[in-house]
Parts: C-alpha cells; structure tokens; sequence
C-alpha cells in the first residue's frame, strides 16, 4: 500500500487493482506490482485536477466508463519512449533489403502499405518515411502509404504536427535533418516533417485491441516496443489479428526486447527481430 504518511492520496491494494483491471480493459498492458509507484505519480495529478480526494473515488469515476476520463487515464498510463531511427538496423534492412524486394513483387499493383502501430510521438514514422523516400525516389505514380497509429491521443496529435526540437533531431544526422525538417518560422531551435514526408503518412488513434477499420494487406509492420507490456496470450491475439492482414511473406518488425517464442506459430524469425508471415 502507498500510505498517506509519504504521499497526498492512499493507493491501497484494492484500489490499485481496481486499475490493473481498467488498465488492462483498455490498453491490454499488464501492470505488474512494481508499477504501483509509477501509477500513483502518473495519476495523483489527474486526482488533484479534478478535485478527487482518493483512489477510491477515482476508480468510481472511471468504471462508470466516461469516454474522456477513459482516454486521460490511458494517456497517462501508456510510456511513450521513442526516438528518431531507434534500432537503426531495422531501417537499414527497410531501405536496402525490404522496399527493394516490395519494388520488384509490387511492380504490376504499383501498391505498397506499410504501418507504424503503436507510433507514439511520431518518430517512428518519420523515420520509416524518410527511407522510403530515399529508396523509392524513382518510383512514378505508385499508390504508396504508411498507416501510424497509436491509443494515445495526445501523442497522435504530437506526431501528426511533426514539430520536433533540434535535441529530438539528433539521431537523424544533420543532412537528413536539412533535407527532411525545414526549420519552422519563429521558432529557432525547432524543424517541422516536410509536407513530402507527411503526405506519405496518415495519423489515426487506435487502440489495437479495439476494432480496426483497415483491411490492408499490409507489406511492412513496425510493432515495436509495444507489446512488451502485454502478457503472452494478449500477443497472441494482437499477432494473429496482424498475420490475418498481410499475406504470405509480409514483414513484421519488432523490439529488441521482444520475441514470438511460444505467441504465435504464424510468423517466422528471418533477422534481428524481424519476422515474416508464413503460408
Ligand atoms: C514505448 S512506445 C514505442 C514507440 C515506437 N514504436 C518505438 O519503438 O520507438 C509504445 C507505444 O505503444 C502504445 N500503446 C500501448 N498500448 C497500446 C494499445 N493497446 N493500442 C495502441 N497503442 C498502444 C503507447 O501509447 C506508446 O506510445
């Protein structure tokens, strides 16, 4: 239990757990026992805004089920971590291995689909829509678009703005950054997507354990650092809900932490936490 003598509200076990349940309804993320600290600091301030003088209370509140209560709890739930070209060797095999391949198989549809799930502030896609630029700059009058979604609406908005301050840029390297982030008027120390990197990438909320209004097939996935949050059956069901959007040999990405040992039997390890589907 969080007592009251070291923190402004009680966070008993009962209460926390009354979360763990909303949490993981909503989100699929597993909070285990060592959250309990980062759960209070995260939501003390969401109490404090709304008046609220307990945990009790505030579970009340949220198991009634109010949609904008719902979206602040997830919002302050979720860790959004992430960073320009994070696990860089995943965007070098998209450039020199992946899109090369998609080009010669996609070449009588001229389509490609590509998705960023679980995007957070953007980074992400902006990185994979910097390399497909760059590797597919002599491709004419193809249908090409990359999908970005994430469950929290406050980091969809960041990403659909694609503002970003130079300390964020400095894993793009300073040539990408001249030819991708022109500087936005006003603000010195600040770049914004360039709108040929935007007009490439569609930003929606979405929850993946909610209904997906996409039919794909989609040729790339970048899942990552997502499901490290999930417990192994919640994978299984996200996977197998992903393998049914791409065909054969469609290309999913994961974190460095995370594997589909024992998940799922339908996508098959071919790189560095990379995966295609199988028949
Ligand atoms: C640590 S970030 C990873 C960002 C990026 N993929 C990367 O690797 O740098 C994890 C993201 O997953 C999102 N997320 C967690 N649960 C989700 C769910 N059920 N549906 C959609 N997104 C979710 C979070 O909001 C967060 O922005």
């Amino acid at each position: 239990m969080i007592s009251p003598a070291s923190h402004e509200f009680e966070l008993t076990d009962r209460e926390f757990d009354r979360l763990r349940v909303l949490v993981r309804e909503h989100t699929g993320i597993s909070l285990s026992d060592g959250k309990r600290e980062l759960v209070y600091g995260r939501l003390a301030r969401r109490l404090r805004r709304l008046k609220l003088t307990s945990f009790a209370e505030y579970c009340a509140l949220v198991e009634g089920r109010p949609a904008e209560e719902t979206q602040e709890l997830i919002n302050a739930i979720t860790t959004n971590l992430t960073h320009f070209f994070r696990e860089n060797y995943h965007f070098e095999q998209l450039a020199t291995e992946v899109l090369p391949q998609l080009e010669r198989e996609r070449s009588s549809t001229r389509r490609m689909r590509l998705w960023s799930a679980g995007c957070s502030t953007g980074e992400e896609a902006y990185s994979m829509a910097i390399v497909m630029r760059e590797a597919l700059a002599h491709l004419l009058g193809w249908d090409i678009k990359l999908l970005a979604t994430d469950i929290d609406s406050k980091v969809v908005a960041t990403a659909a703005a694609g503002i970003y301050g130079a300390d964020r840029l400095s894993s793009v390297g300073a040539e990408r950054v001249r030819r991708w982030f022109p500087p936005v008027a006003g603000r010195p120390d600040s770049s914004a997507a360039s709108d040929e990197l935007k007009s490439l990438i569609t930003f929606r909320q979405l929850n993946l354990f909610g209904p997906w209004p996409m039919k794909g097939p989609f040729d790339v996935i970048f899942c990552r650092n997502v499901v490290i949050y999930f417990d192994r059956d919640t994978q299984r069901t996200l996977f197998d809900r992903m393998a049914d959007l791409q065909e054969p040999g469609g290309w999913l990405f994961i974190g460095h932490s995370e594997n589909l040992f024992n998940v799922t039997q339908r996508y098959r390890l071919v790189g560095r936490t990379v995966y295609r589907r199988v028949e």
